[in-house]
Parts: C-alpha cells; structure tokens; sequence
C-alpha cells in the first residue's frame, strides 16, 4: 500500500495501466474535453480547492483533469468503498499529480479516514455523490462550513439528503444538485445505469438473461433504463414499485407490475433501484425461488435488507467472484451480488465514459458556475442553471455530428403569445 499524507493508494506501480485506461476514457469523453481545453485557456479555477468525493474510476480521473487544467487543486477520494480502480488511483497520483485517497475493498475505518482526509483540504468547493463529504463537514468539521463558496451533488440520493438538510434550515453552504440536470439524469441514471447494471449482473454471475424474469424494484430514472434494457435482452421484466403514477407508466410502457410479495415468488433475478430501504426484506426472502439472483443499483447497500439474509442463513459462501451464496434451513440457496452495493460499480466498471462525459461537464460548468456567482448564492440546493444545460446538450451534439433547426423569429413570437393565429 503506497502511503503518505499527500495519497494513499493501494499500489504506484499499477500508475501505467491507469494512464492507458483514462486516456481510452478521454476518447470518448468530448464534452468534457472541450471544456478541459477551454478552462486551461481561461483558468476559471485558480486558486480554488476542490474537495471531490466520487467513484474513483477513468471518467472521474477526466473530471479531475479538467478541474486542475481549469486551475483548481484537487484531492479525490472514494464515495464506495468497493468502486475504486486502484490503477486509476496510481495513475492520478504518478501522472497527474492530483492527491488521491481510495482503495478498492477498503474496510469501514478506511473509507472514513480518506473522506476526513479529503477534508484536511480545506475545500473552497466539494463535490458529492451521495453528500458524504458535506455529512462530515455538518457534523464533526462544522468549522470548516464557513471556508465553503459552494458543493455539488452528483446523485438522486444525496439530493434527497441535502434538501433535508435545507428544510431544515441547516445547510451551511448553497450546493447545486447536478442530478437535477436533464443531460444528467437522462443520460446518466437512464441510458448509462441501464446498461452498466445488467454488465454487472452478467459479469459477476454469467447467467442468460433471456427468458428469465427479471424484477426491477423502483421505476424512476434508474428502474427505466434497467427495465429497458433486461427487456432488450430477452428477459421477462416485472416491475415494483410505491407511486401509482410510476406503476402506471410501467404498466403503460408493457412490464408487469406486481407487489414485491407477489414478486417475491416469480422473480430469477431481482435489482432494487429506489434509494429506498428494505424493498427485499425477511417476508420476501423466505419466497424466493431456489437460486434466485439478488442485486441492487440505488445508492446505498440498504435496498436488500442484508442482516435479515445473514439471519435467515444456515449457510454462507463465496459462490464466485462478487457472489455470495446464502442457504435457508429448507436447503434454497440464493445468490447476493456485490455484497448489495450498487452492482454497476461493484462488478463492472460504472458507467461508460460517453455517459459521464455528461455528467462530468455538469460538474466541471456546475464548478465554474458556483466561483462565478458565489456572492448571490443562498444556502440552499440549486438546479444545475438551464444555460449550462443547454450548452453541454448542444456540444454533445456538436460532437455527434447533429444539427438541429432552431426557431424563426416568427415562431418564437407565436410561441410567446396568448392570441397571435388562433
Ligand atoms: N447505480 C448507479 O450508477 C446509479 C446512478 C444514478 C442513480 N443511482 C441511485 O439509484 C437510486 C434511484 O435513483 P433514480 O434517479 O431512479 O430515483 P427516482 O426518484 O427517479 O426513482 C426511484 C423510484 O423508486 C420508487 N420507490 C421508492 N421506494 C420504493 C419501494 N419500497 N418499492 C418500490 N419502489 C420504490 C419511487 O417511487 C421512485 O419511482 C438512487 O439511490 C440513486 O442515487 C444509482
């Protein structure tokens, strides 16, 4: 393990792999790219420090390239455990001479000491996914709240956190939820988690999707493009869920809704995607099929009640890599993927970067944005501004070759009126 108080990643040695696979990534990373170019003519960032707590995966080491090119200093750790690429990690340090403190598989302790590392810091700027880095700093490094211009949030999840903590009048610094984006959440949540999802659940088990039923807990932004994409590979998809108008597009969109109990006892291959917790609980678990394949896709390792599995267990063993094989008293066995953590992480490789590419140039314009108009920001959580929206859409689509027309005069006056051609 390669320690010192400026990094602590698992091995230097692995940097050169790193710098092969973040270059592969920056390939198919123009967006961010062409922001990279632009911050290191404009230095947007200078003087800032950014805190950054995300995935430490290829896209990210993009991310935190373009920050430093904009003149930001830059310290990344890990927001999962399990979700480092301890190349990637050396490579930042070696190469790009970012500080990094992350380790795949650390253990619990570890996790924390890099988060408070990330914080010795000193941020000007964080940024999220899953409001780990802002938790620490609104309890046990409060002092620091007032050395913070602004955040940024990457997930659903963290979001939820954040908006809790400004109803409660308690956020210490505005922080802008670049989840909320559309070119986020479109992209990212639906088309980028739909298919990592299903590599992770194909990488870590092997099995045929087709003909299996599938059931998708939750049809948000994620459960869509999970749901779309079991379908697209042959598999009976069910869907769960709580919001009878999200059971209802489901319905409407051709899956079978059915309760999780109901479920329960039909499913071969089960992924919860709600941020919820406990959506596969004790009830559930003494109806599952024999061999049943349990994964979860929402942020946290709570959507499979994991303890109540431990409980029920007479028997517990690696089955393979990522897979652990839980056996009840009555003999059925059931497989856990990825120990419940999102298995898009766990057990293949997150998104893929043309996917972050749009998340990461939210969070690369949501950076410059927050130094910009730091004076008129309020503690609050904002939504990533529609410009920045916009503006990343249509530089992706410059990048795909896309043009599209744009409203005439006339037609932008007609859209304005209220009695203009009726
Ligand atoms: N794996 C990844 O890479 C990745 C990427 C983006 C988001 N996420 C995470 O995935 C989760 C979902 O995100 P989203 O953007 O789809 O959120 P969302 O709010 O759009 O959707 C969540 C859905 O789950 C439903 N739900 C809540 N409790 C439920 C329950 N007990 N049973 C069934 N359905 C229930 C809600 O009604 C909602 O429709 C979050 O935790 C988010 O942070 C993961």
């Amino acid at each position: 393990m390669a320690t010192t108080n400026r990094y602590d990643v698992k091995d230097l040695a692995l940097a050169g792999e790193g710098v092969r696979r973040i270059e592969w990534a920056d390939r198919q990373m123009p967006v961010l790219a062409a922001i990279r170019d632009r911050f290191e003519r404009e230095q947007p960032l200078a003087g800032y420090r950014v805190s950054a707590c995300l995935h430490v995966t290829t896209e990210t080491a993009n991310l935190a390239r373009a920050l430093k090119a904009g003149g930001a200093d830059v310290v990344l750790c890990a927001s999962n455990p399990l979700s480092t690429q301890d190349d990637v990690a050396a490579a930042l340090v070696e190469e790009h001479d970012i500080s990094v403190f992350a380790i795949k598989g650390e253990d619990n302790d570890t996790y924390y000491q890099h988060l408070e590392a990330a914080i010795d810091h000193r941020p000007h700027i964080t940024m999220d996914d899953g409001a780990d880095v802002i938790g620490v700093l609104h309890s046990h490094r409060r002092e620091q709240l007032g050395d913070v211009l602004a955040g940024t949030e990457e997930t659903t999840t963290g979001v939820i956190r954040l908006r809790a903590l400004e109803r409660d009048g308690k956020l210490g610094f505005p922080v802008v939820a670049v989840n909320e984006a559309r070119t986020k959440h479109l992209f990212d949540n639906r088309y980028g988690t739909g298919q990592s999802t299903i590599d992770g659940i194909v990488r870590a088990t092997n099995v045929l999707l087709a003909g299996k039923r599938f059931v998708v807990a939750g049809y948000g932004w994620v459960g869509r493009g999970v749901a779309m994409r079991a379908r697209g590979m042959g598999a009976h998809v069910i869907v769960t869920e709580v919001d009878p108008m999200r059971a209802l597009e489901a319905a409407m969109d051709g899956f079978e809704v059915l309760s999780m109990e109901s479920a329960a006892a039909v499913g071969d291959i089960f992924c919860t995607a709600t941020g919820d917790k406990h959506v596969l609980t004790h009830e559930h678990f003494g109806l599952l099929k024999n061999g049943a394949i349990l994964a979860n896709t929402g942020h946290f390792n709570v959507e499979i009640d994991i303890p109540a599995l431990r409980d029920l267990a007479v028997e517990t063993r690696e089955a393979r890599q990522f897979v652990d094989e839980f056996t009840f008293p009555d003999g059925r066995s059931v497989y856990l993927v990825g120990d419940g953590r999102l298995v898009n992480l766990a057990a293949a490789e997150g998104h893929p970067a043309l996917v972050m590419d749009m998340s990461f140039a939210n969070q690369a314009l949501s950076a410059e944005y927050v130094v910009q108009n730091a004076a008129s920001l309020e503690r609050k959580v904002y939504v990533v501004p529609t410009e920045i929206d916009e503006e990343i859409a249509r530089l992706k689509l410059a990048t795909m070759g896309i043009s599209i027309d744009q409203l005439t005069e006339e037609q932008q006056r007609y859209l304005d009126s209220w009695d203009e051609g009726t």
